[in-house]
């Protein structure tokens, strides 16, 4: 599957010196485009970044706001499932049945829905007073 081919082609970009862990994710947008994104580290270790949080900067940066599909790849002995920070991340551009494939290297997937990864997750409705 195509996304899944983007995910595992962007990860080669990672920059993750201080984990030696790449991550790769691809994104598609309701218009259809793709958008990827790999993790990028920094010394200031709390400044690294996510695959996913420069997959979806790259979709708002073009203007589109609704994720249909995910997947993210990395090089582990069973798909990695996104971390917490970005399933709430992913929830703000999402509906709660999109789906979330993981995928390794050795081209074995799980799949769950963002409400799956994040049951409850805080939204803009619940800011109305
Ligand atoms: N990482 C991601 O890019 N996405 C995730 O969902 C899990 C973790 C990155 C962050 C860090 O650069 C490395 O993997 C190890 O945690």
């Amino acid at each position: 599957m195509d996304l899944i081919k983007k995910a595992i082609e962007v990860r080669k970009n990672a920059y993750a010196p201080y984990s030696n862990f790449l991550v790769g994710a691809a994104i598609k947008a309701k218009n259809g485009s793709v958008f990827s994104g790999c993790n990028v580290e920094n010394a200031a270790y709390p400044e690294g970044t996510c695959a996913e949080a420069g997959a979806i900067a790259a979709m708002i940066a073009s203007g589109q706001r609704e994720i249909i599909e995910v997947v993210v790849a990395a090089d582990s002995q069973t798909p990695v499932t996104p971390c917490g920070g970005c399933r709430q991340k992913l929830a703000e551009f999402s509906n709660s049945n999109v789906i979330v494939i993981f995928s390794n290297l050795n081209g074995e997937v799980g799949r769950m829905t963002v409400e799956q990864l994040l049951p409850g997750a805080f939204e803009k409705e619940q800011m109305r007073s």
